[in-house]
């Protein structure tokens, strides 16, 4: 009989910026896979708070201490980073049932182009319906979202907005 087989995952995303939901999802993902990739894309219909650079920064920074996770940037298609890094599945998180319905069909197309697997995990309850967007919009009206972020991140948005630590 053979050993376990490693199966290396992908999770992709903006993460513009990254956020302890992102963080749950990785971190379960990291418990259930050999090896996790966060994959730091950039979709062509979305206006960044954070550039590239920076979305990659902040999430390298925030997953350093797992120890089977890294970060790398997607350049054109996501499931061709898969093939090149040897990824048989994505995971994403699902909050709710619009997310479900994207992922579906993300999923659909991801597996139409190359026979990609696609796992979703649910949303952990504490971190439920925390986005990315909607942190940025409440931050650049004052609210304080650390809860919701690690401190480095949350340090970078305030900076990013031009705003100190309430
Ligand atoms: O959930 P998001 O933030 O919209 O995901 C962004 C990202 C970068 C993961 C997604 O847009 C992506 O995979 N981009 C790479 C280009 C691609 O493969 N697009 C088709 C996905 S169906």
């Amino acid at each position: 009989m053979s050993g376990p087989e490693l199966v290396r995952a992908v999770c992709p995303g903006s993460f513009d910026p990254i956020t302890n939901g992102h963080l749950d999802i990785i971190g379960r993902a990291a418990g259930v896979f050999s090896e996790v990739i966060v994959a730091v894309g950039h979709n062509t219909t979305k206006n960044y708070l954070f550039d590239f650079a920076e979305r990659i920064q902040l999430a390298a920074d925030a997953v350093s201490d797992f120890d089977n996770v890294t970060v790398a940037p997607i350049q054109g298609l996501l499931v061709d980073f898969c093939e090149q890094q040897g990824a048989k599945v994505i995971v994403k998180g699902v909050r709710f049932g619009s997310d479900f319905d994207y992922e579906l069909q993300m999923s659909q197309l991801n597996r139409q182009l190359s026979g990609i697997e696609t796992v979703l995990l649910p949303a952990g309850r504490e971190y439920g319906t925390v986005s990315s967007s909607m942190l940025r919009e409440v931050s650049h009206n004052g609210a304080d979202i650390s809860a919701f972020v690690t401190d480095a991140v949350n340090r970078a948005v305030l900076a990013k907005l031009g705003k100190s630590a309430l």
